[in-house]
């Protein structure tokens, strides 16, 4: 294939041989002859970008060299078709990210025969609107996998909104993150995703509810969607608290409420009602303000 630029000549070129595919030698071929992909390429990022080199270049560093493949009228097994682990070998020759928390190359999600870069993204065929050359947007590309979580986000009544207004699955979780914790997205300072948002729960305080000894806020909350007001795991606060803050002696962690706390009276139960500040205060070392 003989390399050049895309300068009129070439474009007259490109318009002739549109007009005259019959007249057409291999070595004058381009991909564009044959493939609508290669009109629409200019618009890709991987057009735009680096890989923008005039022409059928374009092509070669996913599809490798098309020489033989044009010579032999498309024949398809003289170009790279980028499926399974191999395909997400060659788009790692380019996007290899390696960090502390995420790895494209050994992410849950990375290479593998299953799972790999084209389970989520497509180069030609992105769905409309969908940032990052997605197949679909999220929520629905990570519900074609993940049906029970998706599920739970969208049926239960008290969740995230996610698919509105920005929220997304990726707003928590690495989407090339490692295996484990939940391929979370960690903010400054290596916190979990919560309190990227919910600033006001991070702390330090004074007084520490949320933490080494208590748990992180998945000891009080569920991450998708739950029955429960506040996405806490219990439908009622008493009960939530007292599974570790246990009146019935034996074992329990935190300190045990006063005999005062009457479980048999209604006003001892709702506990937040006097423990406002229940994810830590700078005032109350009984968390009350
Ligand atoms: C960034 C890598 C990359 C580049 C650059 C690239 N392709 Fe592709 N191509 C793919 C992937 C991945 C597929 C598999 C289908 C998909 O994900 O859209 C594919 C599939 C195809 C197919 C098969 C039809 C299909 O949609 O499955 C054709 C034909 C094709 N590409 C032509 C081209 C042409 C022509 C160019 C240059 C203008 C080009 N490609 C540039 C990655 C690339
Ligand atoms: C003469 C016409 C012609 C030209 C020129 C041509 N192709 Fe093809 N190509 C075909 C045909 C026909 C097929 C479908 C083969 C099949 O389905 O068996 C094909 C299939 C493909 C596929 C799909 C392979 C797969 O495994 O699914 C890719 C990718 C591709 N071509 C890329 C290119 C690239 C890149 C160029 C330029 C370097 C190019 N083609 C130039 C005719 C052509
Ligand atoms: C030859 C190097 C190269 C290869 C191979 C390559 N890419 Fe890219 N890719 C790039 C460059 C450069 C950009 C543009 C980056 C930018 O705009 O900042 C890009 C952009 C992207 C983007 C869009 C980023 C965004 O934020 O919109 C995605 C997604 C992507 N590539 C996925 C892939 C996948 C999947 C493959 C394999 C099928 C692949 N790339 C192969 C170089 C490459
Ligand atoms: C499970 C689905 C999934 C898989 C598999 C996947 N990605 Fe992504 N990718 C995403 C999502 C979702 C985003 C948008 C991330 C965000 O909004 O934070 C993204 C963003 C990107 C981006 C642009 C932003 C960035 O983080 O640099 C690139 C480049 C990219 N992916 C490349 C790849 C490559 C290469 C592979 C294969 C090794 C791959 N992806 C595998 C879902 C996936
Ligand atoms: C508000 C943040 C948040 C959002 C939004 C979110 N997740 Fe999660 N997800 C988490 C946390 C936190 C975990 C638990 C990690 C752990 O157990 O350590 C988790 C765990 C998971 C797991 C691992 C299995 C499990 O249930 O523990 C999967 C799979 C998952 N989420 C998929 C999704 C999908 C799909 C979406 C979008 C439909 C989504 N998540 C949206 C925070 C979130
Ligand atoms: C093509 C199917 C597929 C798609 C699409 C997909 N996943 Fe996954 N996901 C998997 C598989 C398979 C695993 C388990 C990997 C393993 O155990 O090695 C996994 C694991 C996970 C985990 C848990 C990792 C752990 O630590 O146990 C989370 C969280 C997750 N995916 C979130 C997402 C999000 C968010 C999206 C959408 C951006 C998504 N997934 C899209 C197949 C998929
Ligand atoms: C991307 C920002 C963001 C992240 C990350 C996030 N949240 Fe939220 N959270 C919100 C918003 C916005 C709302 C308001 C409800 C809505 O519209 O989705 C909310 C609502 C809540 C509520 C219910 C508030 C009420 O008044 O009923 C709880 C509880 C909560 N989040 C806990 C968490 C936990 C736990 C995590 C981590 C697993 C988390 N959030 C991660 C933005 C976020
Ligand atoms: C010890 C249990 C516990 C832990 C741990 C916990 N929460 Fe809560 N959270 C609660 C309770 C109980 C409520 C309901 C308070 C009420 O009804 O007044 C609540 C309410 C909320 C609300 C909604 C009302 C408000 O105060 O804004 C948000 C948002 C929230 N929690 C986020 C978080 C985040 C983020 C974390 C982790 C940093 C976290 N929580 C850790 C128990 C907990
Ligand atoms: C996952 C276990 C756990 C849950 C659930 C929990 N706590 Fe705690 N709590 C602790 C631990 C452990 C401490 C001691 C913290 C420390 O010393 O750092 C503590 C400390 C306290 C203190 C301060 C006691 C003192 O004198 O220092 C109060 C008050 C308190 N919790 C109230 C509550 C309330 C109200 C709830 C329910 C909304 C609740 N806790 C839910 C584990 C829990
Ligand atoms: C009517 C207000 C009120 C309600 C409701 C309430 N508390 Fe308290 N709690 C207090 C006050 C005031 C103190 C500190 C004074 C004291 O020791 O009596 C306290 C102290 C505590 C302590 C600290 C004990 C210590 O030794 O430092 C714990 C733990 C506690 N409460 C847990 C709970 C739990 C769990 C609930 C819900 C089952 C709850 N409280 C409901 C007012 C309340």
């Amino acid at each position: 294939m003989v390399k050049r630029p895309l300068g009129p000549t070439a474009l007259a070129l490109l318009v002739a041989l549109a007009f005259w595919p019959g007249r057409m030698k291999a070595a004058d071929a381009t991909c564009a002859d044959c493939h609508e992909q290669a009109k629409t390429f200019s618009a890709n990022p991987h057009g735009r970008a680096k890989c923008d080199v005039p022409g059928d270049a374009a092509c070669v560093s996913c599809h490798g060299d098309g020489k033989k493949h044009m010579e032999e009228g498309g024949d398809k097994q003289y170009i790279r078709g980028l499926h399974g682990r191999a395909g997400a070998n060659v788009c790692l020759t380019c996007h290899d990210v390696t960090t502390e928390h995420e790895s494209f190359r050994d992410g849950a999600h990375g290479a593998t025969e299953t799972v790999n870069c084209l389970s989520c993204h497509s180069i030609h065929s992105p769905a409309p609107r969908a940032a990052h050359l997605l197949k679909k947007t999220q929520p629905d590309l990570c519900a074609s996998c993940h049906q029970g979580q998706a599920a739970s986000l969208r049926d239960k009544p008290y969740k995230h909104h996610v698919g509105r207004g920005g929220f997304e699955c990726s707003s928590c979780h690495d989407p090339h993150g490692r295996k484990g914790e939940g391929m979370l997205k960690l903010g400054r300072g290596g916190d979990g995703p919560c309190v990227t948002c919910h600033t006001e729960k991070r702390g330090p305080f004074v007084f520490e509810h949320v933490g080494p000894t208590v748990g992180g806020c998945l000891s009080c909350h569920t991450p998708h969607g739950s029955p429960n007001p506040r996405q806490l795991i219990r439908s009622n606060v008493n009960q939530l608290c007292l599974e570790c803050h246990s009146q019935l002696g034996g074992s329990f962690l935190g300190s045990r409420p006063p005999a005062t706390h009457n479980q048999n009276l209604a006003r001892w139960r709702n506990c937040t009602t006097c423990h406002t500040a229940v994810h830590g205060s700078n005032q109350s070392q009984q968390l009350l303000k």
